[in-house]
């Protein structure tokens, strides 16, 4: 994160760098929360960001200060102890309001971060399609257009002014009126470019859907093990990293489970109190969740036990709120290889309905793929059938779904049993026996 010179500070795309020595962002942690001091995700966060983490205070309290995030007497220990330890930058659990950070950053005298712009960093060098990064980019400016010291940072990177930043100022027009409107003809300008990526991802599910293929979602808390899981169950080469959010566009692979395909979407890591704007960027990889038949609900079960409830509740509220709460789940408990034999048993007990598996290791994907085989044969439906040779494509197309069929060569044509989705039972309906 860099602190530019009108004064706001903005994140970088890698943090930063090593070469930079004592520049290197040291960033002091603060937090209002009701209970407790768990600050471990915010620190998972930075150093995904690879910022440094010198120290943290949290203050107890229902709310934050309207003003100052903490109350004055607090803010005062934070400078003191934020000074000790050399740090150059505040980072702040929750999504801080303009003036609150105007006020941190005079109170403080020393650039503030709060947790949306360090997600968005973070999230900004992870996107990797077209479309994600648009969507990262237009969230982006959102935030900022609330907050408008500073945008010429962004912009400058974006190619919105030149670099200069004055040059584009016009005759009479006030410095933040000049941002405000570079900010609104970019994001009307990212908008129309969503609208015709979007066009294209429609047309392609359009596609799948002919196919009528079952289609299974991952789901889970970031770093569950997701992408490593969409790889041990298909072969699939996802890039698979011990950092947060490694995943931010939805990849989608073929699963074939006793000859019968399936598509497996892997989908972004879900997290604790996600910045709103998130949850309408990432739109894209959130609807392949919603449009699911089934999703996998993959939880981190090497944390200890009240830290998975939390994962997998943060997750569960998540799929509530972008209307996936509905969708069958199966509950996967992944990286049991990091477990002992009586944490096995506990978790058994706990989570009677959870299937322990091992992305790493491959143990437990066979009963994986049976629960999902399961969880689709319920709505299979059994089907006889008698294809004119006429029609070979048909049943070749019949095979693509069917997987594993009975045929009976006859002088009419071919006989076939299959159990199949009720949707393609429909479209052979004329030729049922
Ligand atoms: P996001 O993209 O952040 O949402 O992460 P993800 O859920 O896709 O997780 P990913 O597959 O990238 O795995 C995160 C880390 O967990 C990596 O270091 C993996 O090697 C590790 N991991 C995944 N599965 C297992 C497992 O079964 N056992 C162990 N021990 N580690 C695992």
């Amino acid at each position: 994160m860099d602190r530019s010179r009108n004064g706001r500070t903005t994140p970088t795309r890698s943090g930063a760098t090593p070469t930079e020595g004592r520049a290197k962002q040291r960033a002091y942690l603060i937090a209002a929360l009701d209970e407790g001091d768990d600050l471990s995700e915010l620190r998972e966060l930075l150093s995904t960001a690879g910022v440094a983490v010198v120290g943290q205070a949290v203050q107890h309290r229902d709310k934050p200060h309207p003003n100052t995030y903490l109350g004055p007497g607090k803010l005062l220990e934070v400078k003191d102890a934020a000074k000790a330890a050399d740090a150059n930058v505040i980072v702040v659990d929750d999504e801080l309001s303009p003036r609150q950070e105007r006020n941190l950053e005079k109170e403080l005298g020393m650039s503030v971060v709060d947790r949306t712009a360090t997600i968005l960093d973070i999230f900004a060098s992870h996107a990797n399609t077209a479309e994600g990064k648009l969507q990262v980019e237009l969230a982006q400016l959102e935030y900022n257009l609330a907050r408008m010291r500073g945008l010429w940072t962004h912009l400058e990177r974006l190619g919105g002014v030149s670099s200069g930043g004055f040059a584009t100022r016009g005759p009479g027009e006030s410095q933040i009126e000049t941002d405000r409107r570079l900010a609104r003809d970019r994001i009307a300008a990212l908008r129309r470019r969503l609208e015709q990526v979007k066009g294209t991802r429609a047309v392609q599910r359009a596609e799948r859907e002919r196919a009528r293929l079952p289609q299974v979602a991952i789901a889970g808390y970031t770093n569950a093990g997701k992408s490593t899981l969409l790889n041990a169950m298909t072969g699939a080469d996802v890039g698979v990293r011990d950092r947060l959010f490694h995943t931010l566009d939805p990849t989608t692979r073929q699963l074939q489970i006793d000859g019968r395909p399936y598509l497996l979407t892997d989908t972004v890591g879900f997290i604790r109190k996600l910045p709103h704007q998130l949850v309408d960027a990432f739109g894209a990889t959130l609807e392949e969740t919603r449009l699911a038949d089934l999703i996998l609900h993959v939880v981190d079960a090497s944390a200890d036990e009240d830290e998975l409830r939390e994962m997998q509740h943060s997750v569960e509220q998540t799929l509530e709120e972008i209307g996936a709460g509905d969708r069958p789940r199966l509950l996967v408990l992944n990286k049991v290889d990091a477990l002992d034999d009586e944490r096995r048993q506990e978790l058994w007990l706990q989570h009677p309905d959870g299937i322990q598996v091992s992305a790493l290791t491959g143990e437990g994907l066979e009963q994986l793929n049976e629960a999902v085989e399961e969880a689709f044969a319920r709505t299979l439906q059994r089907v006889e059938l008698l294809l004119p040779y006429s029609e070979g494509g048909r049943l070749a197309e019949l095979h693509d779904v069917a997987g594993d069929l009975r045929r009976e060569d006859t002088a009419e044509g071919v006989h076939v049993f299959a159990n199949v989705p009720a949707a393609t039972a429909e479209r052979f309906a004329r030729f049922a026996v």
